[in-house]
């Protein structure tokens, strides 16, 4: 298992050096307050978190990306919702689906996108990010897409940046990937109907390095699910996780009995301290997802994963492909949910100008 050489948690730019010699710490940054993310009406001016937000609210986005899903011809549409803006994708991470539709989102609603080459940036030349960033805004961003390996490096870039922009959390760390969460609420709703109440879900795999299963559990529970049950070996479990209102379960045919909905998580080497599984094999053997497990939940239980899937290992070829697997579709759900998330974000902006 890799050692994990990247901060876990944000340091405070004005007291503290670059973030590249910081020493590694694991925390989140905690509850936000809704202050933070929301304007004073209560519209979304930046997501870096579901943690708090009302259910109203993420209803709006699934409604919104709805819209977006069903517009005819969608690959041609551009709605000109974003003309005019610049949108910057800060990928301090490495990504290939979530920078890749975050850049059709904002493409569709017609801004101008700015994929920075964060390799090659000055903040590897000793900038501090909040420098980087003074020097972004001087070219006119208007949002900022951030992905990065520190638990609420979005936040912080939303506390310091310009009133006028906003920020999109991409995934922090094992904090949050709330754009992530809510295209899973939306292949969940397009296949299991709006109401949320009668559902049993279960997200298997390493929950404790998970940002998408922090932000699916806050979603999932803001959203009123029926039951939420966490499957995995007790060292890939979060300590107290059972205070999110969820169940947990080391045996995974127990785990799986009459579930509706199954989300398979990926083993997040590059967040693990240290070995935490006796083996790959073992793991698979012991939870991966099989087709005689499948046969376990409800038969028409859908199958769920953020990708990137590691086949052999967390789930079996013949499931990821087979009938019930809707992977593909949360894929495509990632460009019409981030489309929703830009435009609202953008409105409630251009209404705070409006009103000042
Ligand atoms: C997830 C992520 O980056 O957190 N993937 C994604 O955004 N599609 C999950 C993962 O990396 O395992």
């Amino acid at each position: 298992m890799s050692k994990n050489n990247s901060t876990d948690s944000f340091p405070d730019e004005r007291t503290e050096p670059p973030l590249a010699q910081q020493p590694v710490k694991d925390s989140s940054p905690g509850p936000l307050p809704s202050s933070m993310q929301l304007t004073s009406d209560g519209k979304l001016k930046h997501f870096l978190t579901i943690e708090g937000l009302p259910p109203l609210l993420l209803e709006e986005i699934l409604d919104r990306a709805e819209q977006f899903v069903s517009l005819p011809n969608k690959a041609k549409v551009q709605a000109p919702l974003l003309r005019g803006k610049t949108v910057m994708n800060l990928f301090f991470e490495n990504s290939t689906r979530t920078r890749t539709t975050f850049e059709l989102a904002a493409k569709r609603l017609s801004a101008d996108l700015v994929n920075l080459d964060i390799r090659n940036s000055a903040t590897t030349k000793g900038e501090s990010l909040l420098d980087t960033i003074r020097n972004l805004e001087a070219m006119g961003c208007d949002m900022f897409v951030v992905r990065h390996s520190s638990s609420s490096a979005a936040h912080f870039i939303a506390r310091y940046c310009a009133p006028h922009i906003s920020v999109i959390n991409a995934g922090d760390g094992r904090h949050a990937h709330p754009t992530q969460a809510m295209l899973d609420m939306l292949t969940i709703r397009q296949f299991k109907g709006r109401d949320f109440t009668p559902l049993k879900v279960a997200i298997i795999g390493d929950i404790k390095h998970s940002r998408v299963a922090r932000s699916q559990i806050h979603a999932l529970t803001t959203l009123c699910a029926g039951e939420i049950r966490l499957i995995g070996p007790q060292t890939l479990m979060p300590e107290g996780i059972e205070k999110m209102g969820v169940t947990s379960y080391t045996n995974i045919e127990k785990g799986l009995d009459d579930i509706d909905v199954i989300i398979t998580l990926r083993l997040q080497h590059e967040r693990m301290d240290s070995a935490m599984l006796p083996s790959i094999r073992e793991f698979y053997a012991r939870y991966g997802l099989t087709q005689e497990r499948l046969e376990l939940a409800k038969e028409d239980a859908i199958v769920m994963h953020p990708g990137p899937a590691n086949r052999g290992v967390e789930i079996d070829s013949r499931v990821a492909d087979g009938p019930q697997s809707v992977i593909l579709q949360q894929v495509t759900n990632g460009i019409a949910v981030r489309m929703a998330v830009m435009s609202m974000v953008m409105s409630s902006q251009a209404a705070t100008r409006v009103e000042s």
